[in-house]
């Protein structure tokens, strides 16, 4: 089960240790995968002038590193400014593959506390349909808001 207060004591000895940004980035992507075996593909999206970037992910390698403002379950999280828990992908229209094992798909957004800028997001997909829990989606919050916090100290 994800711990968002776990992966964020350890983020947090992490940079007090010194690690950078995308170190801290790429640890959050880590541990937030390994804590269930639902979760089948884990990344992190950064916005950038309309477009959201991949910056690192655990799972197979995918095709979409660059998704637009509105596309995608991704860039409609964006667009809409919400968090999105989508419990079966073959539902929606706007869906962009990654893999075509995926069955649900849920993206939080990574936001600055006070202004509500959105850097970016987490974004996992699961094999299994209706794979993310109300628990899931708290626990990443939990992470998405300390993300939010360092973008907001380092930017
Ligand atoms: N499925 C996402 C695209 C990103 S992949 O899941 C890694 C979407 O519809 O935006």
């Amino acid at each position: 089960m994800l711990d968002g207060a776990a992966v964020v004591a350890q983020l947090v000895a992490r940079r007090s240790a010194g690690a950078d940004r995308d170190t801290l980035l790429r640890a959050a992507v880590e541990q937030i995968d390994s804590a269930s075996e639902r979760f089948d593909w884990v990344g992190v999206y950064l916005l950038d002038d309309g477009w959201l970037t991949l910056h690192n992910f655990v799972g197979e390698a995918t095709e979409h590193t660059r998704i637009a403002v509105g596309q995608g379950v991704c860039g409609t999280a964006v667009a809409e400014n919400r968090d999105i828990n989508v419990p079966d992908v073959r539902a929606l229209d706007n869906y962009i593959a990654c893999s075509l094992g995926t069955r649900s798909e849920i993206v939080v957004l990574i936001r600055d506390g006070g202004s509500g800028r959105i850097f970016g997001q987490l974004d996992l997909d699961s094999d299994q349909q209706d794979a993310f829990t109300k628990s899931d989606e708290i626990e990443l919050r939990r992470v998405a808001d300390w993300l939010g916090e360092l973008f907001s100290a380092t930017i």
